[in-house]
């Protein structure tokens, strides 16, 4: 991938060449340098248009420079950005009531980034079950082909880390059970178990949802040994799934959820939440963050949760998923060279008869930016949320054109 196509002037290859130097080797470079976006296009340093269907990862779901965001920070920026954690500020609280008030959870601790916001829900778990039922009560369960970020604890629920050994040693007390197989989990729960963390959708997996009564299942066997539900919502939340929450979508209340991704449109901002008397078993000085929850971060969380609940937002998510559902069936059904079609809401993955590479590869060169999820054969389309029928009908024929070519070279 780290081939630069034809038409690739100078300043891109010039670009490309300093990062190698300067970059630490841990991403392989696509042949391409991102200088503006506007609603669901993103535009390269050359003045070449793509649809952005990859948005950042599932993050940029109000589009690029949109309104809101730009009116937030700037506003905020003219304030002011920082204060110690310790003094509340108004966008603070306003931000934290308006998730809590739009779930049944009550409180709020606000970070950067998805990692850390699985790593204080594990803390925040991990110190509940030590509080009430002793400290041999420290393990976790989580599944293969989760993916819950890079840090060491977050890494540690992630599957990827039983190929890294050069990590080890991980998290102790950590076991894997498979995806949508109860059974799995009852062999695996006991009454040292503090947490079973999931994802409703696995994103980096390959975009599997979990079975609804499997949620179902596991909310009960968690009741059933006094363990705390985690839902990772940092890829699957905020509106992606066509509910403000993923759980919503599935009809499964967790104890603790985790946000980050969508939360912030683009902005960095993660946030963990849980009814208030798990959130009890933090007391001062057990967690805390520089920069969490500053006052230009909230304001922006807040000014797009604000769009992301407008009447009719959801509802436009629903149908644009629908349209989108739809019309990769009808591909499908045209070329036989689509395997599989899955995922909720503005999440979906395709499985094809090509190579993930050759297929992104084609596609971006064809005008459309999606994303490989995780390290498998799967093609994702996490579009912006505020996509419309005329975008997704150019997804499509981009599609199309990029299947033909790629039938084509044989
Ligand atoms: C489900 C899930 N959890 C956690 C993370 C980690 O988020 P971040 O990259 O912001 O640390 C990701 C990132 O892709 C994710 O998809």
């Amino acid at each position: 991938m780290n081939t630069t196509s034809p038409e690739t002037s100078d300043i891109t290859q010039d670009l490309l060449a300093r990062a190698k130097q300067v970059f630490l080797n841990t991403y392989p470079l696509w042949p391409i340098v991102p200088d503006r976006g506007e609603g669901c296009y993103l535009f390269d340093i050359e003045g070449r248009k793509y649809l952005d269907f990859a948005a950042g990862i599932a993050v940029a779901s109000l589009g690029h420079a949109h309104p809101a965001i730009i009116q937030a920070s700037a506003e905020q920026m003219e304030k002011f950005i920082i204060c110690p954690a310790t003094y509340v500020t108004r966008p603070r609280v306003e931000c934290a009531e308006f998730l809590a008030d739009r779930c049944h959870l009550d409180q709020v601790f606000f970070c950067n980034s998805g990692a850390e916001a699985v790593e204080g829900a594990m803390k925040l778990a991990r110190k509940a079950a030590y509080d009430r039922k002793g400290p041999q009560a420290h393990e976790i369960i989580c599944f293969r082909q989760s993916f819950h970020g890079r840090t060491y604890g977050a890494l540690s629920l992630t599957e990827k880390r039983l190929h890294h050994p050069f990590f080890e040693p991980y998290l102790p007390g950590i076991h894997f059970a498979i995806f949508n197989d109860l059974d799995s989990v009852r062999a695996l729960i006991s009454d040292k178990t503090a947490a079973i963390f999931i994802e409703p959708v696995q994103g980096e997996g390959g975009v599997r949802p979990a079975d609804p009564d499997f949620l179902k299942g596991l909310r009960a066997l968690a009741d059933e040994h006094g363990a705390m539900l985690v839902f990772d919502e940092v890829q699957v939340g905020m509106g992606r799934m066509g509910t403000l929450f993923a759980y919503e979508h599935f009809g499964v209340e967790p104890d603790i959820i985790c946000l980050a991704k969508g939360l912030g449109g683009g902005f960095p901002v993660g946030a963990f939440l849980a009814r208030r008397d798990v959130a009890a078993h933090f007391t001062e000085g057990t967690h805390g963050t520089t920069f969490g929850g500053n006052p230009l971060a909230t304001h922006v969380a807040h000014a797009v949760l604000r769009e992301l609940t407008r009447p009719g937002f959801l509802d436009h998510v629903q149908e644009m998923a629908k349209l989108l559902r739809e019309g990769l069936e009808t591909l499908r059904h045209e070329t036989n060279e689509i395997v599989d079609v899955r995922g909720v809401g503005l999440l979906i993955g395709i499985e094809t008869v090509y190579d993930i590479r050759d297929l992104l590869t084609t596609a971006q060169k064809n005008g459309l930016l999606a994303t490989q999820a995780g390290s498998g054969q799967t093609f994702r389309l996490t579009p912006p949320l505020i996509v419309g029928p005329a975008e997704i009908a150019e997804s499509l024929d981009i599609l199309r054109r990029t299947f033909a070519e790629l039938r084509a070279r044989g």
